[in-house]
């Protein structure tokens, strides 16, 4: 029997939602598992699932402005000046909360972060079922995201439905803003609207880009979006020799700029635009973990703003491994 459901039974869908099953659903960014947020068991669920701490705040996902109103109190104006430029779209408000968000989805904090998705299904998925939907990336914590259905299906096998959606069309997680303050708003997680669009949007208002200590991102561990095997970024030719000298050569390479391909190295090319680099980064991060090879090597891309939040994926998912090998000889 197939877990994966098409945009024809978004009643069906709908139902299963209402009657407290949690389901994985398409969105822009990336595949979102996701419950009614007035259904306490289903959003625990929702944690075990993942195998998420319980304390890490969900996303509410809701099909209008109304309900954004609905669910969020003590708005600054320049909230409501990007909740009318962005959304539908890959931006996520935190906001003060209002009676009807519960603690269990804001993991006791007294804020809720809400967005719109811009996905036609998804969009009409919450019209039917008329109620936030509570939903963090569908993968297990700490792991990478999924940008299509049958990524959902590999991570979670027949535990959970799908409503397929298709390929995400952005394929990285939205841009997290904190605007629970009047005077300033604060960045919690880079994603691909960037802070000149923002700054475009709110006029004077200032961004504040350090993450404060007790606000509680995913995104902000050290180590995140991970996949299973070693994984490192490379600048030059060097440290790529280096990886292969460290891997014997078993190394799965992402590259951007064109490269002599050698040494029984996998060389997958990538796109050199940073919204079709994102679109795919996750797709292939995860054929690369497929492989028989036994290391991933990723080309830095170049530090040009727009790349900010790709950059900030690379280095999270390669973290950990560069912290265990140094890619320059010992003197
Ligand atoms: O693009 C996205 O945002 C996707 C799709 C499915 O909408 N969702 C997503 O959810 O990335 P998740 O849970 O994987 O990441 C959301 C991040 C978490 O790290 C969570 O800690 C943070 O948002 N977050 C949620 N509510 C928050 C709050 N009230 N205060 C601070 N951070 C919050
Ligand atoms: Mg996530």
């Amino acid at each position: 029997m197939t877990n994966i459901f098409y945009p024809d039974d978004i009643q069906v869908i709908a139902s299963s939602l209402l009657a407290g099953e949690v389901i994985a659903i398409p969105t822009e960014t990336v595949y979102g598992l996701a419950a009614i947020i007035d259904n306490k068991a289903a959003v625990q669920k929702i944690f075990e699932l993942k195998n998420r701490p319980l304390n890490h705040p969900l996303i509410v996902h809701v099909a209008d402005i109304d309900k954004f109103l609905l669910y969020s109190k003590n708005l600054p104006a320049y909230a409501m000046k990007l909740a009318e430029k962005f959304w539908p779209g890959p931006l996520t408000l935190v906001c003060n909360k209002s009676d009807f968000i519960e603690n269990y989805i804001t993991g006791n904090q007294e804020t809720v972060g809400i967005r719109i998705p811009n996905h036609p299904v998804t969009l009409a998925l919450l019209e039917q079922v008329n109620c936030g939907l509570a939903a963090p990336s569908a993968n297990k914590f700490g792991k990478i995201s999924p940008t299509e259905a049958q990524h959902v299906i590999n991570d979670f096998g027949s535990t959970v439905k799908v409503l397929d959606g298709g390929k995400c069309k952005i394929g990285l997680e939205s841009t997290i803003l904190d605007v629970t303050h009047h005077d300033f708003c604060m960045l919690l997680r880079p994603g691909m609207i960037s802070l000149n669009e923002i700054q475009a949007t709110i006029g004077e208002t200032e961004i504040r880009t350090r993450f404060s200590q007790n606000q509680r991102v995913s995104g902000n561990l050290k180590y995140h979006y991970a996949p299973n095997k070693p994984s490192l970024l490379f600048h030059n030719h060097s440290e790529l020799n280096r990886i292969f000298q460290i891997f014997n050569n078993s190394v799965y390479v992402l590259h951007i700029k064109e490269m002599d391909e050698y040494q029984n190295a996998h060389y997958q090319k990538m796109p050199s635009l940073h919204t079709e680099y994102a679109k795919v980064l996750y797709q292939n991060l995860r054929e690369a973990d497929q492989s028989s090879f036994q290391a991933i090597a990723i080309e830095f891309p170049n530090d040009h703003l727009e790349w900010q939040p790709i950059i900030d994926k690379l280095v999270k998912l390669t973290a950990y491994t560069h912290e265990t090998y140094k890619l320059t000889e010992p003197a």
